[in-house]
């Protein structure tokens, strides 16, 4: 007669199966949940000077640029978040001396001076001073600027090269605290040239054909290599050194350089 017996504890066992199944999968997502929690990337924060196309500039109010995606690109590799500030020139420096900024990326040149107050990351990019000038003036050379009233951004190897040039504090060099500030100066007449970095005022020269300026390379300009700037004693530039090596082998740089300048990167010379 009880037939249905049998038939009725099987469906309580599968009922309890099931039960189980669905209690230990929702336990092994919530495991899961758990240590993705502890895995939670750090975020970095980073400041800039975002007056520097294209290798940091603002566009619809959001800091983009070369730097920017190179910088994004080694911190994901090292396991951090990034956030980056546009702070100016000169608090950048205030900032990482401060502490208030776990690094900085600026097209920052590494240079001896630089290097007494603060840490860099290996090299990062290769760049020189050129200058900016209206076609047709008579400035051929970084000589033919003597007599004349060059725009720099004040505090920059541009700087340090019209120093080097004219005299320190030389009335005829006009310091800027932001390029573009430098540059409007020039088209506004107030100075013959700019000195500044040469992707920088060859990408001015290039997007403003109507403005007729022209790009001049002197000899007498250093090669010059940008780094990430870091807190002196910070524990980030061994992980940020070892990340840049690995996005400089693995293809990721060379993707970037050519998303912005259009063509293959030299990698060796970044490595010697
Ligand atoms: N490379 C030059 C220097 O280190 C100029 C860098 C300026 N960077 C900027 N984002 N305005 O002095």
């Amino acid at each position: 007669k009880k037939k249905w017996l049998p038939m009725l504890s099987l469906m309580f066992v599968f009922a309890l199966f099931l039960t189980a199944c669905g209690s230990s999968s929702s336990q092994e997502s919530s495991g899961e949940a758990e240590t993705e929690e502890k895995e939670e990337k750090k975020t970095l924060r980073v400041v800039t000077d975002a007056a520097y196309a294209p290798m940091e500039y603002q566009d619809k109010g959001e800091v983009v640029g070369f730097d920017i995606d190179f910088v994004k690109a080694v911190a994901k590799e090292a396991g951090y978040e990034v956030k980056v500030d546009h702070v100016g020139w000169d608090p950048i420096f205030v900032e990482i001396e401060g502490e208030r900024a776990d690094l900085a990326v600026s097209s920052i040149t590494i240079n001896d001076e630089r290097k007494q107050s603060y840490d860099f990351s290996v090299p990062y990019f290769q760049s020189t001073n050129k200058i900016l000038t209206p076609e047709g003036s008579d400035i051929k050379s970084a000589e033919d600027l003597k007599g004349k009233k060059v725009a720099v951004q004040n505090g920059t190897t541009g700087q340090a090269a019209m120093d080097a040039l004219l005299g320190k504090n030389h009335k005829d060099i006009k310091k800027f605290e932001d390029n573009n500030l430098a540059i409007m100066e020039m088209e506004s007449g107030g100075a013959a040239a700019v000195v500044a970095d040469n992707v920088v005022v060859e990408e001015y020269a290039k997007n403003n054909p109507d403005k007729k300026l022209t790009v001049i390379e002197d000899a007498d300009f250093d090669s010059e290599f940008y780094g990430l700037l870091f807190p002196k004693g910070s524990d980030l530039p061994e992980e940020f050194n070892k990340a840049i090596n690995s996005i400089l082998d693995d293809g990721t740089y060379t993707e970037i350089y050519k998303k912005w300048f259009g063509t293959e990167p030299n990698i060796d010379v970044l490595k010697e």
